[in-house]
């Protein structure tokens, strides 16, 4: 595998053509390209420049999901008002913090079964002071990103490095590319409970075995099997698109913006571009996760695509 390293950019990829991109502005993967194509969407307007979180490909969320607009606490159940997230930005800090890059490895298991995995890390001190004064926990977290020919993996370790417990949330707030939404089904999300956040939180139980997106979408599906892949697939031949598998994830989260809110976001671009992708978010949100002093925890996904 080779591996760049240009300015807070780094690249990856495999003899066999697949290659990933990272950027150090949130860890972020920007692009993931697997048979010859871009399988995660971006914004044409995006905001690379560390202005902004990046809008399409991986931002990760840490320590907090929260969004101050919604009273999605009244459902989740309500933090102290104190909590030690409350003033931190919508979906915590970590995708736009800089984070480092701490190197590569790679392994060459069997013929056709080369990985190459990147590490990046961040840890309290390598905060903004307006986010270190916001959640002033000693932490450290190592997040690798790792290729395969056939997948992308995304896995977060979280330390707690103080001398005190924390709480945080996780989600990894991907990005799928698809050609058309009208065509795409999102499978074994059927009988799982979730909270809609288009609807005033309001708590239901999915009843379709094949959902498909129609308008805009943003729920938080709760308590799913991480081992039991969610499968995102095309209506018209039945076909899988991406299967993701998770690890100590069990919150999964389906989001597209529809027309109106794409038109609302400055930048998400082309306004008719929430066409092209569907977010399929692994993570832990709907509670939070405690970390005792001196633990870690890890949580992470596998995606593949078009098997
Ligand atoms: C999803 C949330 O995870 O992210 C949505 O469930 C939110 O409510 C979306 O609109 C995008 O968030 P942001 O902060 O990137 O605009």
């Amino acid at each position: 595998p080779s591996v760049s390293v240009q300015d807070g950019i780094i690249e990856a990829s495999l003899p066999s053509g697949e290659s990933v991109t990272v950027y150090l502005y949130g860890a972020t993967v920007t692009s993931w390209k697997s048979n010859g194509q871009e399988q995660l969407f971006m914004s044409k307007t995006a905001h690379l420049d560390g202005s902004k979180p990046i809008r399409g490909g991986i931002p990760l969320v840490f320590p907090t999901d929260a969004n101050p607009k919604l009273c999605i606490w009244q459902v989740f159940g309500p933090p102290p008002k104190n909590h030690a997230t409350s003033s931190l930005p919508q979906h915590g800090f970590a995708r736009n913090s800089t984070w480092e890059f701490l190197g590569k490895s790679s392994s060459e298991a069997g013929k056709g079964d080369v990985a190459v995995k990147l590490d990046f890390g961040l840890s309290h001190a390598m905060l903004s002071e307006e986010f270190r004064k916001a959640w002033p926990h000693e932490f450290g977290l190592v997040y690798s990103v790792t290729l395969t020919k056939d997948a992308l993996r995304t896995s977060l370790q979280v330390t707690n490095e103080g001398k005190e417990n924390f709480e945080f949330q996780v989600l990894m707030h991907t990005y799928l590319a698809v050609e058309d939404i009208a065509n795409v089904r999102v499978k074994n999300l059927e009988s799982k409970t979730y909270i809609d956040k288009v609807r005033n939180a309001s708590t239901h139980t999915e009843s379709s075995p094949a959902l498909a997106i129609t308008e805009e979408t943003d729920r938080v599906y709760q308590g799913l099997d991480p081992a039991t892949p969610i499968v995102v697939s095309s209506a018209s031949d039945d076909q899988p698109l991406f299967s993701i598998t998770r690890e100590a994830l069990t919150d999964v989260v389906v989001w597209n913006p529809w027309i109106e809110k794409a038109k609302g976001l400055s930048d998400f671009g082309p306004d008719e571009a929430y066409k092209n992708m569907i977010c399929v978010e692994a993570g832990s949100v709907s509670a939070w996760q405690t970390l005792e002093a001196g633990d870690s925890w890890e949580g992470g996904q596998s995606i593949k695509s078009r098997l």
